[in-house]
């Protein structure tokens, strides 16, 4: 008997939770045992009542779940305290941010805890259904356009009325991976002026087809890598894209930034001399705030005003609409717990030769097993924030 033990999220704020009520059925259709907390719903409105009548067992003391269980899926990262409830050789499945919390991975390998980082599960057609860095930007890009729409003064539609005819606002979007191709879809869905840029020249037809303006900046040579993500610029190409991109950002109403690197600090982009020539009111949303910023004077989780302009941190972002970021990423985990289940043994099968597991499992039998982060720490013995994406 294989048990699943939901723990309730223990960061301020959080809403978000690991499981649904349908959720549970479909892990008692694989023959699994499943726990949850008390309350591990209440912020997304749904009773312990509705999970015990999926058929979940609701547990009261959360050490006494840890300590039950063979698979701890969760949401962020356990607390270094929860590890030691944990039994020998448990599985956990969560954000681990591996390239930021080498501490923490220590722990894991100290407590001989097998860990699947959610973040580090491959970017390929297979793993589309599990991909929760893509299930959670896809909503931060739809909550960014949503709190700038709040925090301007203006409406995005043009309004043709007998008291006068109001003008689109403009929306630039820089970075149009998963959450800048959703803020884009947003904005024009709600009637803007969109223009988007990225580095990466392949996205143009991506965001010519959501309606959108590509900005033509030409740095030269760009790449990215075989996962898709974009490689980082020289510093010579971004002073080109900062010079060029500066005109549209001075026309723009709303600027939203989502341009991220895979493992490594994001790029500053917009500095404070582009925000001064910006219109008083204008808003920018940093969506890599608590990462490091593509915004100069931008601050996490919060909304500063630099220059007359709304520079909006809040960080998050797929926690503004909890109840959907939950239904997403709890089916991202139950793809990849079933994705691995054998009925006849009734348990997770780890797997070290499959591409997915090798490239998502961050530790083992107290070693870190995963060549990427393995890697990431001999080049970086003194491991402090060089960024990563949650
Ligand atoms: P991301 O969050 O790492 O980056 C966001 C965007 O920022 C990217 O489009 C990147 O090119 C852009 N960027 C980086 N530096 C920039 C700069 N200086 N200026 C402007 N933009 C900059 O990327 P995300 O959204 O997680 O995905 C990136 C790509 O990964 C996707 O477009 C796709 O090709 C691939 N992908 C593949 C999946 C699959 O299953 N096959 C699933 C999801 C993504």
């Amino acid at each position: 008997m294989t048990i699943l033990g939901f723990s309730a999220e223990l960061k301020p704020q959080e809403k978000r939770c690991a499981v649904l009520p349908v959720n549970v059925k479909a892990y008692k259709l694989l023959g699994a045992t499943v726990h949850v907390q008390t309350g591990i719903g209440k912020h997304i409105h749904v009773s312990d009542e509705e999970y015990a009548a999926a058929g979940a067992e609701i547990v009261a003391s959360r050490s006494e779940l840890l300590a039950n269980a063979d698979i701890v899926p969760s949401l962020h990262k356990l607390s270094t305290d929860d590890l030691r409830h944990l039994k020998l050789n448990a599985l956990i499945v969560s954000y681990l941010d591996p390239f930021n919390e080498k501490g923490f991975v220590e722990s894991l390998c100290d407590k001989n805890i097998t860990s699947i980082s959610m973040e580090m599960i491959p970017r390929i057609s297979r793993c589309q259904k599990m991909d929760a860095l893509s299930s959670q930007a896809s909503l931060a890009g739809y909550v960014m356009v949503m709190k700038a729409v709040n925090q301007l003064d203006s409406v995005l539609p043009m309004m043709m009325t007998p008291a006068g005819t109001l003008k689109p606002s403009k929306v630039f979007v820089i970075g149009a991976g998963v959450a800048g191709l959703q803020a884009i879809a947003t904005a024009k869905r709600l009637g803007a002026s969109v223009t988007a840029f990225d580095t990466r020249s392949v996205v143009a037809e991506q965001v010519q087809s959501l309606g959108a303006k590509f900005l033509d900046i030409d740095l030269g040579q760009t790449g990215e890598t075989g996962q898709g993500y974009a490689q980082a610029l020289t510093p010579e190409q971004m002073q080109i894209q900062q010079r060029e991109q500066a005109k549209c950002i001075a026309d723009s109403d709303i600027v939203i930034t989502t341009a991220q690197l895979f493992g490594r600090k994001p790029p500053m982009l917009i500095d404070a001399q582009t925000i001064a020539s910006m219109k008083p009111g204008s808003v920018i949303v940093d969506m890599a705030a608590e990462s490091g910023g593509n915004v100069q004077g931008s601050v996490a989780s919060e909304v500063v005003i630099q220059s007359g302009v709304s520079i909006i941190g809040t960080g998050n972002w797929a926690n503004g609409v909890a109840k959907h970021a939950t239904q997403m990423y709890a089916n991202n985990l139950h793809s990849l717990i079933s994705e691995f289940w054998s009925l006849e043994d009734n348990k997770f099968i780890l797997d070290f030769e499959d591409e997915v597991q090798s490239g998502c499992i961050i530790t083992h039998q107290g070693l870190v097993t995963n060549s990427m982060i393995n890697a990431f720490y001999a080049s970086n013995p003194d491991q402090t924030n060089q960024g990563a994406k949650a």
